[in-house]
């Protein structure tokens, strides 16, 4: 548990080091992973709370910002390939600044649900696919796509299925939501991480078991 006067001066420090449009959708990410939380691993709200302000820390920084901060941090990148998809950086660059800037919150959970929030990756916890998630629905967000997620995950009432479907329910809308990332990256030509491709892969396998085993128990 973390103190809750702690919590609201990292809040503060997080306030003023970004624009109000940012910390605003900050304070919105932070405030919707902890509503999933207390869907999939209350125990985890404050850390998913945490890492909800922490995740966007370096986005407003150029991209020679953040190679510079890669160099400083020892984060590996490669100039030519990242400046062609400059947003998958900055989970990179947030996720090492914990370390250095909030010592105090460089625990496993939030830095992994910071370092995997905008890709995703193989294999995703369930506080890295809470805040993938929390940051893609998140109240101010108004882009067409993120509106019918908040409505596909909201609007199924997830609160009153029992775990198992509330589970396979996240699974459904996070591949939702890599179909629509997907998409756009291509109508944009933009290259896909290769991590992407893996998030989104897992899950549909995940998906097959998981129908199998359903219809096997039936
Ligand atoms: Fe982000
Ligand atoms: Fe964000």
């Amino acid at each position: 548990m973390f103190d809750p006067k702690e919590l609201d001066n990292l809040l503060e420090t997080v306030g003023n080091r970004m624009s109000p449009k940012r910390f605003a959708h900050t304070r919105a990410v932070a405030d919707m992973a902890v509503r999933m939380a207390d869907l999939y691993c209350p125990e985890e709200a404050d850390k998913l709370y945490i890492a909800g302000l922490l995740h966007d820390l370096t986005k407003e920084l150029t991209t020679e910002q953040q190679f510079e901060l890669c160099e400083e941090l020892g984060v590996p990148y490669d100039p030519f390939r990242d400046a062609l998809m400059p947003k998958t950086l900055h989970a990179k660059t947030a996720a090492a600044l914990i370390g250095r800037d909030f010592p105090e919150y460089a625990d496993s959970v939030i830095v992994s649900a910071v370092r995997w929030h905008t890709t995703g990756h193989e294999k995703m916890t369930i506080t890295e696919r809470i805040l993938y998630l929390a940051d893609y629905i998140d109240e101010t967000r108004k882009f067409e796509d993120c509106v019918i997620l908040r409505e596909m995950f909201w609007g199924a009432d997830p609160l009153s299925m029992d775990p198992e479907q509330r589970y396979s329910h996240l699974r459904k809308v996070m591949i939702r939501s890599f179909d629509m990332t997907i998409r756009s990256l291509l109508e944009d030509q933009i290259p896909i991480s290769p991590d992407t491709i893996a998030a989104r892969n897992d899950l549909l396998f995940e998906r097959e078991e998981y129908e199998k085993r359903k219809n096997h128990n039936a």
